[in-house]
């Protein structure tokens, strides 16, 4: 016994690891990253009407609400300490189009709950995405000409719907389309219309991936879509790209960075922040979000303690906070620490 206790020792130079860790009081001591309420980000999904609030099958614990309700969770966010909601809405087949002209009116249903949540809850941020998705027939996030999501011609009605949710009251302008050129022409018609101080956070490493499927049953585009999206979002397999696209993002003026989806994109966090340092946020997206919640329901896993080691494992890849559906569980649970 007291030889194999040596032979460690010679082995480890003395250097133990488990000493840092051998009570509580130590492991909270040396504790590199800790997640705050301050690092959260809910994105809801809102619906037309009043006095709703509906149950989104693939993704239990989240609903789709109406503007009224939307402002009644601002409210509950507010006072749990998030920062911030991210708005998504689902809204009428009648009013999808192939350019997704909806983008452009003026109130619709994202502006007008915009400017009822900013009225009723004016210090929480509200972040709106620009993505034509929502508003078009064929659930592409540009214009569809032919077989073609026309680029040019995309960024330029972005453009325009960015003004308009800036007058409704966005405090951050979110674009997740991928076409080239966005965030300068974003900035540049945010400035012409007297928006300064409206940011920009830009999706900037958006992946074609598979984990984006709740989400479409959320806002109804799943049915919709024909083909895919790999002609302006990302491939996973490339890192590198990702981060040249995030530069162009950079110089074109974005304020924030963000990585979507998440967890098997940690490593593009990391490189993000390590080459721009600009605050940089992680989407913890739909799939990631209804994997957790699916598992922890047959009893598979322990959803709470999995859902939190997630959101930490963001900080440690260097995000400066996660949009994440947990968002008000993981306040809620903090507030009681
Ligand atoms: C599209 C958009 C997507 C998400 C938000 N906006 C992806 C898509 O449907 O292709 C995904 C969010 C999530 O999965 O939680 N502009």
């Amino acid at each position: 016994m007291q030889d194999k206790t040596h032979l460690v020792d010679e082995i480890t130079g003395h250097r133990r690891m488990r000493r840092n860790r051998k009570a509580d009081w130590t492991r909270r001591l040396v504790q590199e990253n800790r997640l705050t309420v301050d690092d959260l980000i809910w994105p809801i999904f809102l619906i037309p009407g009043s006095g709703i609030a509906e149950p989104i099958p693939a993704m239990p614990g989240v609903f789709r609400l109406t503007v009224d309700k939307a402002v009644e969770a601002a409210k509950e966010a507010a006072d749990l300490g998030i920062p911030a909601l991210a708005t998504f809405p689902n809204i009428e087949m009648e009013l999808r189009d192939e350019t997704g002209s909806n983008s452009l009116e003026k109130n619709n249903l994202i502006n007008l709950a915009t400017a009822a949540i900013k009225k009723a809850v004016p210090n929480i941020g509200v972040i709106t995405d620009v993505a034509l998705d929502p508003f078009t027939s064929h659930g592409h996030d540009g214009i569809l000409r032919g077989d073609e999501i026309v680029n040019d011609e995309t960024v330029e009605q972005v453009a325009r719907a960015a003004v308009y949710q800036a007058d409704a009251g966005a405090d951050i302008i979110a674009p997740s389309e991928m076409m080239d050129g966005r965030i300068g022409v974003i900035r540049h018609a945010l400035d012409a219309a007297g928006h300064q101080s409206v940011g920009i956070m830009s999706y900037a490493t958006k992946f074609s991936s598979a984990f984006y499927g709740p989400y479409r049953e959320a806002i109804s585009t799943g049915g919709l879509l024909k083909g895919d999206k790999k002609t302006y979002y990302i491939d996973p397999a490339n890192g590198t790209e990702a981060v040249r696209d995030a530069a162009l993002d950079v110089e074109e003026g974005a304020d924030m960075l963000m990585v979507k989806p998440g967890l098997p994109y940690l490593d593009i966090c990391w490189r993000l922040k390590e080459a721009f340092g600009l605050p940089t946020f992680a989407y913890q997206v739909s799939g990631e979000y209804s994997m957790i919640k699916a598992a922890a329901a047959n009893g598979w896993i322990d959803g709470e303690r999995v859902m939190l080691e997630t959101l930490l494992a963001f900080k440690r890849a260097g995000c400066d906070g996660i949009l994440t559906y947990f968002a008000p569980e993981v306040a809620r649970l903090l507030a009681k620490r």
